[in-house]
């Protein structure tokens, strides 16, 4: 049967969509391909968000329509995901060569659309349409494609997201939000679990708008919001250790989502809250729906509920009619919170979304300049935050050997920290103490303490 390599850029989602894809085709007798050289069909699992993932995309394939030419003529090569979606056919137009065009709605028809193309039965297949109950297709997992997915693995609980900030391309390219019963949902989570897995991550783009628009997926005689209802029903699986969720949005931080950091134990200590702005001016123009004050009182909240909380944000910098006065208020309330870490991004223009429109769009050397100030005062938040933890003995869920230095093991702290130490085979899948030593950029180096010895 052909080989298949799959390429991935972007977030999370992608990651656990190509998981799902790539699982399809083996199910039905494809290989999994080492590399993009040796595969008979190679897929590019596309990002929308910034310009700059587009291009990386459109660059790869190009270089990989010449090598198919010269050396691998008959190579099936396909587009997916988000950028699939939102361009469609003109990728195919602009680059005659391309086989595959596949929308985000249509994972699950990847092995039938490959199956015709390799038979000769269809030259080019776009599908980019809209397909009922898609949310509920993205469930196969490869367990053992890497280390880390063994005893860690991402589910997939909605689709979509209705929020509509004004930058952004995703309710475009995910289309409106679905999302997956509960029951589905643990029954995947189960059987997870069954086969080794002990932390599980939610995932969604805005997972804290679960079930809301499927009145029919919950029970209405609890005062719970349905995402939190799900978290409850996850939460009672045994042998499952650990629960995480991405992505969230502030507004979902209600109280019963911050109590439940306090009420359930495998709810891991660490919030994602995607700030965007620290100045009221900029949120309302991205739609964002709170403000700078709301954003400062869920953090207190969070912090209140569960100390030692691991919090980090999203930041844009450079949105449209950013002044130097806005942006300063993004330091000074990067400087309030103390993130312990954010992931800063400079604005890029996103085609038919209504930011893109807007007047004053901010030079770019200005957006660069803001990006190097904001990243060089996060980081050395974040520095001084991961200094705070030489000393301590922190719990560890070991997730392999790492990737640079195979005699060394990887972990990751319940604040989601990542956490280096010597270790063996015996350490994987294991949750286990480790004495914090030294730090590095973004790392701690621990010691497995005497008690696991
Ligand atoms: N909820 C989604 C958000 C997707 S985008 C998720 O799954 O993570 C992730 C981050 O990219 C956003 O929080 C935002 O900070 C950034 N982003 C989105 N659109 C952007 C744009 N047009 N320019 C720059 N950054 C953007
Ligand atoms: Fe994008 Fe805002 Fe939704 S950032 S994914 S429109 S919450």
């Amino acid at each position: 049967m052909p080989s298949v390599f799959i390429k991935t850029y972007g977030c999370q989602m992608n990651e656990r969509d190509s998981e799902a894809v790539a699982a399809q085709l083996v199910a039905k007798g494809y290989s999994l391909a080492k590399s993009e050289a040796v595969a008979d069909v190679v897929l590019l699992n596309t990002c929308s968000v910034r310009d700059f993932a587009e291009q990386k995309a459109i660059n790869k394939m190009k270089n990989l329509v010449g090598t198919a030419k010269k050396d691998r003529p008959g190579q099936i090569l396909g587009y997916m995901g988000c950028m699939a979606q939102s361009r469609g056919k003109e990728l195919i137009e602009k680059l005659p060569d391309v086989d595959l065009v596949l929308g985000t709605q249509k994972f699950h028809r990847v092995a039938e659309y490959i199956d015709d193309l390799i038979a000769g039965k269809r030259a080019k297949i776009v599908d980019i349409d809209a397909e009922a109950k898609s949310e509920a297709t993205i469930r196969e997992h490869l367990l053992n494609g890497s280390a880390r997915t063994s005893v860690s693995a991402f589910v997939s609980i909605m689709q979509g997201c209705n929020q509509y900030c004004t930058f952004c391309i995703v309710p475009y390219t995910r289309g409106e939000e679905r999302s997956r019963t509960i029951p589905d949902i643990v029954a995947e989570c189960r059987e997870l679990v069954s086969r080794g897995v002990r932390e599980i991550t939610l995932l969604g783009q805005i997972v804290t708008s679960y079930g809301k628009r499927d009145p029919s997926l919950i029970t209405h005689h609890s005062s719970l919001s349905p995402f939190v209802q799900l978290l409850d029903a996850v939460h009672e699986i045994d042998g499952l250790e650990r629960i995480r969720f991405t992505s969230p949005h502030p507004k979902g931080y209600g109280d019963d989502l911050v109590e439940a950091y306090a009420r359930l134990p495998k709810l891991c200590e660490s919030a994602h809250v995607p700030l965007q702005s620290g100045s009221d001016r900029i949120l309302k123009l991205m739609h964002r729906g709170y403000t700078r004050e709301k954003f400062l009182g869920i953090v207190e909240k969070l912090r209140k509920a569960k100390p030692g909380i691991g919090i980090t944000t999203d930041i844009i910098v450079g949105f449209p009619g950013e002044t130097e006065e806005d942006f300063e208020l993004t330091l000074s309330l990067a400087r309030e919170v103390q993130f312990d870490n954010a992931y800063i991004f400079k604005y890029s223009q996103r085609r038919d979304t209504p930011a893109a429109e807007m007047p004053d769009q901010v030079p770019q050397n200005i957006r660069e300049e803001r990006n190097h100030r904001l990243l060089d005062l996060v980081n050395e938040i974040a520095a001084r935050k991961y200094d705070g933890f030489i000393g301590r003995r922190v719990e560890i869920l070991v997730e392999g050997p790492s990737k640079k230095n195979a005699a060394r093991y990887t972990g990751r702290t319940r604040c989601n920290r990542i956490v280096l130490f010597d270790g063996s085979a015996r350490h994987q899948g294991q949750l286990m103490d480790v004495k914090i030593e030294r730090t590095g950029s973004f790392t701690l180096y621990g010691d497995p303490a005497v008690v696991n010895l």
